[in-house]
């Protein structure tokens, strides 16, 4: 038998610790907010698929006249990205779209969501400049490998890789400017590739973008621009949105027959008191300075009220002359209002919410501080993996019913959604992304029950990848992928065959089969892991770190006691 490879990570006890400490003085048992299995299908059509990203996965930075982009620049300054990680080569998915088309077969998927490099298209960012047909062929090959396996592209136009010059240029989403490079790149995706892509995506998760890349600086360009970068960056990027709607409306809806929307995010915010009327309202303000933030214009065409007293109130406190948050004209407000096909709604955890006062000072400006707002979390929530993600599937629901209530039920893709691991080793038994699928999956068919008007369901990710500033060590995929192997293998996590089984069914159809999903499922893991985890490099590494190091060390600790006793003894 095999030596027990896995390792949780310490920090996880750090964290559990972390949390209990903060919730010593609240009783979580009141708190809980679980409810019972709904068995039952969903609605038929319903579209089953998984996600990945440009620089997340495609690896081939430099190759075949593609430009850099921010976040090859970024990952390439030490101490960006954890254990100085890059993108350069990730999965390299640019050169395995048959191998990948075969695991989405494999899964029976009926879309794939993928997003398009815009400096692998556009070196510079700048249409004008230069086309990079090599890039343009790529995609091609994508799209047309999908389509002849009956699998329809969903396709994200910005998934955070700005073209560095553009950046360097102009200042990136800081500057106004780029509305119109941006819309000429979509021009662009859409004259190539819109005869054949029905679904676009202008925008993943802007509010990342905005907070991560302008205001903590986590992110790709890395600026930290406390209490406006993150106020400006979103400001330019909604109207860069409703610039290539109205683009593709005008120009190419009548032949092309596709439709335009963003992709959200948006964590749900539950108050901590449900009778404390400070709590309800500060939870409110976490959603509507989550998702609202971009929503609320793109459906009502202004920032929420909330959004507009808060950092308003705030900025005269702080003696300035207008407030941090832009403002549209009321051109722009007609402009903006009702761009958007589907609504993409991007989804992982939740979060108890309290009211907490910041006093406002003038430094001290900040998105986070603008909320007035404190974030709690249930020391009882499982946390597998990423430390943010907390498995709350009740959540899910509450968040798809609020957009219903607050956008007039507009057509919904659930764009990302899923679980990661912090395994230092390999584990293809992934119980606990089985349990938070079946979970959150069986909350949003709860909510189309609810008459929440959700049309797929997008399961991040198809593949382990480039997670941002945590490099590798976060694996969201379905599909693990050995990042040490040159050729970059992906072997089925136990996870790909439950989702493969929800996907058959349609959902859940009774417990008695329901109940077989999981055995069945993990019925093969164990064994493919001790095959993985025999191979050569990999256990001679692990064995390193594992075996060797833990014994040189307790062998050092009980010489250098046994030599103590020694020298004791000889004094006395
Ligand atoms: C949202 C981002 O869009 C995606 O790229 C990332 O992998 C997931 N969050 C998980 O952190």
């Amino acid at each position: 038998t095999m030596l027990p490879r896995c390792a949780a990570p310490v920090c996880h006890v750090l964290l559990l610790v972390l949390c209990l400490s903060a919730a010593e003085d609240f009783d979580w048992t009141k708190n809980d907010r679980s409810s019972s299995f709904y068995y039952g299908t969903f609605p038929t059509g319903f579209s089953w698929g998984a996600g990945s990203s440009a620089y997340q996965t495609e690896g081939a930075w430099d190759k075949d006249g593609k430009g850099l982009s921010i976040w090859d620049v970024f990952s390439h300054k030490k101490g960006r990205v954890l254990r100085n990680d890059t993108g350069d080569s990730s999965c390299e998915g640019y050169y395995k779209v048959k191998d990948d088309v075969s695991l989405m077969n494999e899964l029976k998927l009926n879309h794939y969501r993928f997003s398009i490099s815009w400096p692998r298209i556009i070196p510079t960012g700048i249409k004008s400049d230069h086309i990079n047909e090599k890039g343009i062929q790529y995609y091609n090959e994508l799209i047309d490998h999908l389509l002849e396996n009956k699998i329809t592209p969903i396709v994200t136009l910005y998934h955070w890789d700005l073209p560095q010059v553009l950046q360097e240029k102009y200042g990136g989403w800081q500057n106004v400017s780029i509305v119109n490079h941006f819309n000429d790149f979509a021009s662009l995706c859409f004259e190539k590739f819109g005869n054949r892509v029905k679904y676009w995506i202008t925008f993943n998760n802007p509010w990342s973008v905005a907070v991560e890349g302008y205001e903590t600086g986590e992110h790709a360009p890395g600026l930290k621009m406390r209490g406006t970068g993150a106020y400006r960056t979103a400001h330019n990027i909604i109207k860069a949105h409703a610039k290539v709607w109205h683009t593709y409306d005008t120009q190419w809806r009548g032949r092309q027959k596709g439709l335009v929307g963003i992709s959200l995010s948006g964590e749900w915010g539950e108050p901590v008191d449900i009778n404390n009327q400070k709590d309800i309202e500060a939870a409110e303000r976490y959603v509507q300075f989550y998702l609202g933030w971009f929503a609320t214009p793109i459906f009502h065409g202004d920032y929420p009220q909330v959004m507009k007293d808060y950092i308003g109130r705030k900025s005269t406190q702080q003696g300035l002359g207008s407030s941090r948050l832009p403002s549209f004209s009321s051109q722009e407000k007609s402009y903006i209002k009702g761009t958007c096909d589907f609504l993409g709604i991007g989804h992982f955890t939740t979060r108890y919410i309290t009211q907490k006062n910041y006093p406002a000072s003038r430094g001290g400006a900040s998105f986070f501080t603008d909320r007035d707002l404190a974030e709690l979390v249930d020391p009882r929530w499982p946390d597998p993996g990423s430390e943010w993600l907390y498995s709350v599937p009740w959540g899910f629901r509450r968040l798809l019913n609020f957009v219903k209530a607050q956008y007039g039920n507009p057509m919904l893709y659930v764009t990302e959604n899923g679980v990661s691991e912090k395994m230092q080793c390999t584990e293809l038994c992934d119980d606990w992304r089985i349990k938070y699928y079946r979970d959150y999956i069986n909350e949003m068919l709860k909510a189309i029950k609810d008459g929440v008007n959700v049309r797929g369901y997008t399961a991040w990710s198809l593949l382990d990848k480039f997670e941002w500033d945590e490099g590798y060590s976060e694996r969201f995929g379905l599909y693990y992928v050995d990042f040490r192997s040159k050729n970059k293998p992906r072997y089925p996590k136990a996870s790909v065959q439950y989702y493969k089984r929800i996907i058959s069914s349609n959902g859940f159809p009774n417990q008695r089969e329901v109940e077989t999903w999981k055995r069945r499922a993990t019925e093969t893991c164990s064994s493919s892991n001790q095959l993985l985890a025999a191979d050569p490099l990999t256990s001679h590494m692990e064995m390193v770190t594992e075996i060797v190091v833990p014994t040189v060390c307790t062998l050092c600790i009980l010489l250098s006691a046994v030599f103590l006793m020694f020298l004791l003894r000889r004094r006395n």
